[in-house]
């Protein structure tokens, strides 16, 4: 018997699982009630009841255990790229590493969704065999800018394709029986003063933009957990928000998990419990006696408290602790580093390919191998999501592990120096040696931010440093001379500034933060072992400035005070309101270095005999797609929609359906079906807090990018469709 249900069985009180929840939640005593309402992270539960194999070092949290009533703990762990626990106990010796899968921003290039699925049950099998209940992923908040520190942990900035990733990767996560924590909810969308700062959003762009993707995984996924955010929303901390936690997530999206707050103890605790946090994290005993007093002094209502201990117990009682499950501290980690590596070759985006540089060549075997990233790996972000992996594959390792040989005199350049942790500064006069005594230049150029603070946009980050260009310029100038190809890797934390240098090499590949296995899937990509198939989930723009919300971001606020009254540090307003990435940039016609939903691909697909199908919700488009190179390759096919003229403004067009096909080989063809609802159609009315799609002419866009439409399709709505919602937010 399990040492938290001794005292339930020795005096014969209800026990969870087996009285009612009614009859528990009658029995306990409020100070219970409060204990179980905020996290373990003090004396409670683990001290108390858990064995010591219990305690799962470096897990990020904990609820506590309520023995009388066999009532277990929980283990909350951080995601989202992996399982975030110590890899090394004290006086133990073995090893409790996890696989570290490539980033979601990664993941939601592949648009695989059963790809994403396969990544949440290996994800969420580690989950289960280190003992623990909850993974506090997928993260989720929309890429409203690039230089979102967080943006790696993110999927796009389209709401559509963060929903259906997140719903993918959920459903993959909880097929363990384990539980997800989809966050930050909402508009956690900067990471200056993020506990603090005000994102000031419309409610238009709230509903269509920031909610969307949450209200998809939600209502497709049913996630055990929502994770309220840091930031205010509209002037109120969400973790405060009754019409956000109550009124819109519970009554009006149906859900039925728990909401538990992101990871701090400076709010108002009885707003908190009212609004809907059933669980305060990481938590701390004065929370649990502010519930106490406040209830006592009727500033808190029973039935609040009650509700959010009933989510409790529902919740607790779907955990592997609950069920006694026995972990093994040994998951496939082989078997799983495997699906790393294949999501990663799927999630690799070839931005550029001249005269079919890559593949490379047989003979092109002498590789010079520039870039300190080509030799240290960025295999994830830092933060909360950061994975500790039993080791990283760097490039210049799967390079040579796919059988490639490397220029032994830049290999020790590189060697030598990166222990420095500094840019090397290569001299032009060794490169020319070297485009001599070489078949081919790789160069890596390397971005990685974290959790808690903003990238910015200048050189070093969003751009390339002086150094980072006279490298480019130098090697591509010597290497062209003696007619051999320059390819550039991308190993970045999110969009990089490409327009001013992408004329330069002759091959671009983004293979954003990889994972551990991230060095073999580049060489699978490099080699043409694996046909890149990899789209963007957002726009590459031109300059930073081009984007509507850079007008309305921190820019380098390093070193600022926190000041309630100052733009972007105080607040943030979202005045480009829907107008984030492609709806922008296709809306009112501007350049952009790469389009949304863009990536090449070895082979070349043609696009036919489309037609639309009225079902009894909505619509199936049917595409038949054909691989009409000379090579195996995987397409994804993007359906837009552009609306009928309505009396508020409409974007050009705005993704509603993707999907991807299996590998087709050459003259090989799939007809892929893709899906939306009628419902799906509509935008945002503020005015009448209404969902309106308007009566008229549809047009249906295919693609193989947002400016790449192969087929169009038309389709009529004859009555509008309305729908009122309740919550003002
Ligand atoms: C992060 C969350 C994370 C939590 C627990 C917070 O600082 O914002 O994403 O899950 O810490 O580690």
């Amino acid at each position: 018997m399990l040492s938290y249900c001794v005292q339930a069985v020795s005096q014969k009180l209800p026990q969870l699982g087996k009285a009612s929840i009614d009859k528990i939640i009658s029995s306990m005593t409020l100070e219970e009630k409060a204990q179980l309402l905020v996290g373990g992270n003090h004396e409670f539960s683990i001290n108390k009841v858990g064995k010591s194999v219990d305690l799962v070092s470096g897990a990020a949290g904990t609820t506590v255990s309520i023995p009388r009533f066999c009532i277990p703990f929980s283990v909350e762990t951080d995601g989202p790229a992996g399982v975030r626990i110590n890899p090394l106990r004290k006086g133990d010796t073995n090893t409790y590493y996890c696989t570290g899968f490539p980033v979601e921003t990664l993941l939601s290039s592949t648009w695989n969704t059963d790809m994403v699925k396969r990544v949440g049950e290996a994800m969420g099998n580690e989950v289960l065999e280190y003992g623990c209940d909850v993974l506090l992923a997928p993260a989720m908040n929309l890429h409203r800018n690039p230089l979102c520190g967080r943006n790696f942990e993110y999927y796009s900035e389209d709401p559509l394709l963060a929903g259906k990733m997140a719903a993918s990767m959920v459903n993959g996560v909880q097929s363990q029986g384990v539980g997800t924590s989809i966050k930050h909810f909402v508009a956690n969308n900067q990471e200056t003063f993020r506990t603090e700062n005000s994102s000031d959003v419309s409610q238009r762009a709230l509903r269509e933009m920031y909610l969307k993707g949450f209200e998809i995984a939600v209502k497709e996924a049913h996630p055990w957990t929502v994770m309220s955010s840091y930031n205010k929303l509209n002037g109120v901390y969400t973790q405060e928000d009754y019409p956000l936690l109550t009124t819109l997530l519970r009554d009006e999206w149906g859900y039925k998990g728990i909401v538990m707050t992101d990871w701090t103890d400076t709010r108002n605790t009885v707003a908190q419990i009212h609004a809907g946090d059933d669980l305060l994290m990481p938590g701390n005993k004065e929370q649990v006696n502010a519930i106490i007093s406040a209830v006592k002094d009727d500033k808190l209502s029973m039935s609040d408290v009650d509700r959010n201990v009933r989510n409790m117990l529902e919740f607790l009682m779907k955990t592997p602790r609950f069920r006694h499950y026995e972990y093994t501290n040994k998951p496939d980690l082989k078997a799983h580093a495997n699906v790393a590596r294949e999501a990663a070759d799927e999630g690799i985006v070839l931005l550029k390919n001249d005269d079919n540089a890559l593949p490379l060549k047989e003979g092109e075997n002498d590789i010079a191998l520039f870039g300190r990233d080509s030799y240290y790996l960025l295999a994830g972000g830092l933060g909360s999501g950061d994975v500790n992996k039993a080791y990283v594959v760097n490039l210049k390792n799967g390079l040579k592990n796919a059988g490639f040989g490397l220029q032994a005199k830049v290999d020790s350049i590189y060697e030598k120096n990166i222990k420095l942790k500094k840019e090397i500064d290569v001299d032009p006069a060794f490169i020319q040696l070297r485009a001599k005594d070489s078949k081919v230049a790789i160069i890596s150029f390397g971005r990685n931010s974290s959790e808690g603070s903003d990238r910015y946009a200048g050189a070093g980050d969003f751009e390339l440093t002086s150094t980072e260009r006279d490298m480019l310029t130098n090697v591509v100038n010597a290497f062209h001379a003696e007619h051999k190809k320059v390819i550039v890797v991308l190993n970045v934390c999110g969009v990089v500034e490409t327009a001013s240098w992408k004329d330069l090499p002759d091959a671009i590949v983004l293979a954003w933060q990889p994972g551990q296995e991230g060095g073999n899937a580049i060489a699978d990509i490099l080699k043409g072992t694996v046909n890149p198939s990899g789209k963007l989930p957002m726009t590459f723009p031109i300059n930073y400035m081009d984007i509507p919300s850079s007008k309305n971001f921190p820019y380098d606020y390093k070193g600022e005070k926190f000041d309630a009254q100052k733009k972007d540090i105080g607040y943030t307003k979202y005045d480009e309101g829907i107008w984030v990435g492609y709806r922008y940039f296709n809306t009112f016609d501007k350049k952009v270095s790469y389009p949304f939903g863009y990536g090449l691909s070895y082979t070349t697909f043609s696009y036919d005999y489309s037609m639309i199908k009225e079902t009894k919700n909505g619509y199936e488009v049917y595409v038949k797609i054909t691989n009409t190179g000379k090579v195996a390759g995987k397409e994804v096919a993007e359906l837009y929609i552009s609306a009928p003229k309505s009396d508020i403004d409409k974007p050009a067009c705005e993704l509603k359906a993707f999907a991807k096909t299996k590998l087709l080989q050459p003259e090989e063809s799939e007809v892929l079906t893709l899906k939306f609802a009628a419902t799906d159609l509509a935008s945002f009315h503020e005015n009448s807090n209404c969902w309106v799609a308007d009566a008229g002419v549809y047009k249906v866009l295919i693609g193989s990018s947002v400016s790449d439409i192969r087929q169009t399709l038309s389709f009529k709505l004859k009555n509008p469709i309305e729908k009122k919602v309740k919550a003002k937010l």
